[in-house]
């Protein structure tokens, strides 16, 4: 079938530029903004734990297993399960981890450009001095502010869908292996000098205590399930992304150590943000460690505005935030574009504008969820924001990261599987597989079936 041909993508310069492409596609706003608020709006500890065993025994083998997919079929995932699919006689329905996860991409950017958006109007706010030795309730009311005006909200939301629609134009190599190469580094820099900060400023003992102790009066069923799923979404998994990225990775790098150091960087960064912000959250009676997504943007410019040099750090802050999305975003249309290029249908322009316009669309449902239709509610729990962002992080990716697990555990060789991943031969690559065609398929199908069932009232 012509779908099948050979494909010419760009492959990668090294080994490095798919660790650092890698990490920052997982580096984000998951780990800044979204880690900490559902930690905090399920009591910390407990879920922290869960998420970290999710990362351990889930999302690291799923990883490895859908980098692996990649390189194997190196195209885009719709073509790779294709290849895959046939190479190893697994019924076609298995097409559909390609589908979805282009569709999960598209909706996930919808709603993260929105977010990124936020964060781009307040380098602008930072640079201004509005921060300037703000208290708790000024800090909450710049951000509400910033939220009633769907107008701003759109406004920057736009900015960011262009952006990252610019480096996806510009192809794998020329547009993002370069940016990345820039920004990790200093991102991860200036969260160590925030998080000083905050052990000066705030109550470093009662963050530590909060997000590190075993509470489990606070803890869900569905704070388990957004557990798990932040582990997908934080690592950018189940959705084709990773495996996108693993096409374009040299033939004879390791798979299995390159992916454990993306997964300890992405979790340290996680943590990190958590320890810059949670002990101003506990220094100021302001702000409910449970305030959900702005907790971000409202805690941390407390500490901003009252430290020495705060215009500049916290303007330096929210470009590195702004650019952590930017590295991130890219990854949830590659797979879409590449998609398309193949099929010969179009170009990376077309592709570009084509979803990116689609994506822009969606994202006003997420403009207006935090104003217009602020109490509109969805299978009466969920307002437009949250129904997406439930709908991919807690079904979709977990979906498709137990699709993988399964294709991968059941259908592929394991002799071929074993030449491909090169993690050392002998126990470690046993253990792993182990995990992978038991554990993490059994986890993530227990948590999901039950928590399925839980929210939409079932039992
Ligand atoms: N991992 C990114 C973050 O933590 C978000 C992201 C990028 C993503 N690409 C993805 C999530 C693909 C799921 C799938 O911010």
């Amino acid at each position: 079938m012509s779908d099948h041909k050979p494909r010419f993508h760009e492959i990668w310069t090294s080994r490095w530029t798919f660790i650092l492409a890698a990490t920052g596609s997982a580096v984000g706003l998951g780990n800044i903004w979204k880690f900490p608020y559902i930690a905090g709006e399920n009591g910390g500890g407990a879920f922290v734990l869960i998420y970290l065993v999710c990362i351990a025994l889930v999302g690291i083998p799923v990883m490895i297993a859908e980098v692996l997919m990649g390189r194997w079929g190196r195209s885009s995932p719709i073509h790779t399960m294709y290849k895959l699919t046939d190479e190893c006689g697994a019924p076609r329905a298995w097409h559909g981890i390609g589908w979805m996860g282009v569709i999960a991409g598209i909706i996930i950017l919808s709603y993260y450009s929105v977010i990124a958006g936020w964060a781009i109007a307040y380098i602008l706010k930072m640079a201004s001095g509005a921060f300037v030795g703000i208290s708790g309730e000024g800090s909450e009311a710049i951000f509400a502010d910033l939220l009633s005006s769907p107008m701003t909200l759109v406004f920057w939301h736009s900015v960011f869908m262009l952006m990252t629609l610019m480096v996806v134009a510009l192809g794998v190599t020329r547009g993002l292996g370069r940016l990345v190469q820039v920004l990790m580094p200093l991102l991860l820099v200036l969260l160590v000098i925030m998080m000083g900060f905050s052990i000066r400023y705030g109550d470093f003992g009662a963050a530590v205590d909060y997000l590190f102790s075993f509470h489990t009066d606070d803890l869900t069923v569905q704070g388990v399930m957004e557990a798990m799923g932040h582990a997908f979404f934080t690592l950018s998994l189940g959705m084709g992304a990773i495996m996108a990225y693993g096409a374009y990775m040299p033939e004879r790098a390791p798979v299995g150590r390159t992916v454990l150091t993306i997964g300890i960087l992405d979790t340290i960064v996680a943590l990190l943000a958590g320890l810059a912000i949670f002990p101003i959250v506990f220094a100021s009676s302001a702000i409910e460690a449970s305030s959900g997504p702005g907790l971000l943007f409202v805690s941390l410019p407390i500490a901003i505005g009252n430290m020495p040099a705060g215009v500049l750090v916290g303007t330096l802050f929210f470009l590195l935030v702004t650019f952590a999305a930017w590295s991130s975003s890219i990854s949830l249309v590659e797979p879409a574009i590449a998609w398309l290029t193949e099929t010969g249908r179009g170009t990376r322009l077309q592709g570009a504008i084509l979803f990116g316009l689609t994506c822009w669309i969606l994202g006003l449902g997420t403009v207006f969820s935090f104003n217009y239709w602020e109490s509109a509610r969805l299978f009466g729990k969920f307002n437009f924001f949250e129904f997406a962002d439930f709908l991919t992080a807690s079904i979709m990716l977990p979906l498709g990261g137990l699709l993988m697990a399964i294709f991968v555990g059941r259908f592929m060789a394991r002799k071929r599987i074993e030449d491909e991943v090169q993690i050392s031969r002998g126990p470690v690559f046993s253990i792993w597989y182990w995990i992978l065609r038991w554990i993490s398929p059994l986890a993530i199908g227990i948590i999901f079936a039950i928590g399925i069932a839980r929210v939409f009232g079932w039992y």
